[in-house]
């Protein structure tokens, strides 16, 4: 074995989308874990929306990356040495590493994953943190009903497809919105939305929420909010009254820094808090990350819908470290189809 790992630094933040070079492959030394700590190999790490606003120097509710230090990021992978109570060489571990091949870690912060029981990358997708937070925002905060209808974009992605296939389980017509012809088609075929509209295929809101009316009918009682923009202002005046809109992600306004700073929709402001005024619409902000003490309900719930195929597993996976900043700004622009993964033992 080599004494030598790899991890990708943050070199430079970015102005508007990340490029190459806002990132660095660089090589070290494989650290020794201390007293009743962990050695892991990496075999999986996440890609997520939420590392964009990771590489800005800007207000959030988590700390930025500083330069030079690693890009952060979930994995799972291989105990490779241990000096830890209750784990062991070759147990498979869930934790924040970092987009490295190798980390080291207290046990407090990993969670153990039985292959035996899901493939061990859905624990960074669909039963793990993206599947878990478009399983709590709906429930907690979209308030679901039979009958009702939901629209939700990104439905193809993690959270998006979650939402869409548990409210569909739960009566719901469910509207999608997904970037492309394809994404559409999976959206429909496979995660099972009544309907899907291409975003790409509407310049404007005015078209977008045309196509989103004939979609749904009766209007819209829950919007799961995943990318603000375009989508967000063509919703707006279609939600019903007592209408509930989860806030989970703005997506689209990511690249725009510091997490939805800058606007590139004409949605004014009055434009927004009416429709939440005169539809008594319930507005609900959520980090996931502050809600993990249910993550054990999500999993006794979510956990046999995956095994049994009622929810199911669409994943992209890249291929090796280095082309993990290709893979992220990829993620960005919506070049994945699926949860985005990137695969780093050969
Ligand atoms: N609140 C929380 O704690 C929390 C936790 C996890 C995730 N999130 C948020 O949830 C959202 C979805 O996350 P995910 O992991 O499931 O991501 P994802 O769907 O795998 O990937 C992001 C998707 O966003 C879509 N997108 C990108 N730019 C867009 C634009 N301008 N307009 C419309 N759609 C655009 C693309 O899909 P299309 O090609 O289909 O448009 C892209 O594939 C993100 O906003 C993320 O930040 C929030």
């Amino acid at each position: 074995m080599t004494d030598q790992m790899q991890h990708i630094t943050l070199t430079s933040r970015p102005s508007g989308a990340p490029t190459a070079d806002n990132f660095a492959l660089e090589t070290a030394p494989i650290p020794t874990p201390g007293a009743g700590e962990v050695l892991v190999r990496v075999h999986y790490m996440s890609l997520d929306p939420y590392m964009r606003g990771r590489m800005d120097d800007a207000k959030s509710y988590a700390a930025p990356v500083p330069i030079g230090g690693t890009m952060e990021g979930g994995g799972v992978g291989e105990v490779i040495a241990s000096t830890a109570d209750g784990f062991a060489v070759g147990d498979m571990v869930l934790g924040m590493f970092g987009w490295t091949t190798h980390a080291v870690a207290n046990p407090s912060t990993l969670r153990k994953l039985d292959p035996q029981i899901a493939p061990v990358t859905t624990a960074l997708g669909v039963l793990g943190m993206p599947g878990f937070t478009g399983w709590h925002g709906l429930m907690e905060y979209g308030r679901p009903k039979e009958g009702e209808t939901l629209v939700v974009a990104a439905a193809t992605g993690p959270v998006g497809s979650m939402v869409g296939q548990l409210a569909k389980a739960l009566g719901l017509r469910t509207v999608g919105i997904a970037g492309g012809a394809e994404k559409c088609a999976l959206a429909t075929d496979t995660f099972g939305f009544d309907a899907c509209i291409d975003h790409r295929a509407h310049d404007t809101a005015r078209s977008l929420r045309a196509a989103i009316k004939d979609a749904a009918p009766t209007g819209v009682d829950i919007y799961f909010e995943n990318v603000g923009g375009k989508v967000l202002e063509a919703v707006m005046p279609l939600m019903n009254p007592h209408g509930r809109i989860p806030i989970c992600g703005m997506i689209s306004w990511y690249n725009a820094g510091g997490l939805g700073a800058g606007a590139d929709t004409a949605l004014s402001a009055p434009a927004l808090w009416r429709p939440i005024l005169v539809n008594f619409l319930s507005v609900n902000g959520f980090i996931i990350s502050n809600h993990w003490d249910r993550f054990p309900a999500f999993l006794t719930e979510v956990g046999p819908k995956v095994q049994s195929g009622e929810i199911k597993v669409v994943e992209d996976i890249a291929q090796g470290l280095e082309n993990a900043p290709k893979a992220f700004m990829g993620l960005l622009e919506g070049k994945n189809v699926g949860k985005q993964i990137v695969k780093l033992m050969a």
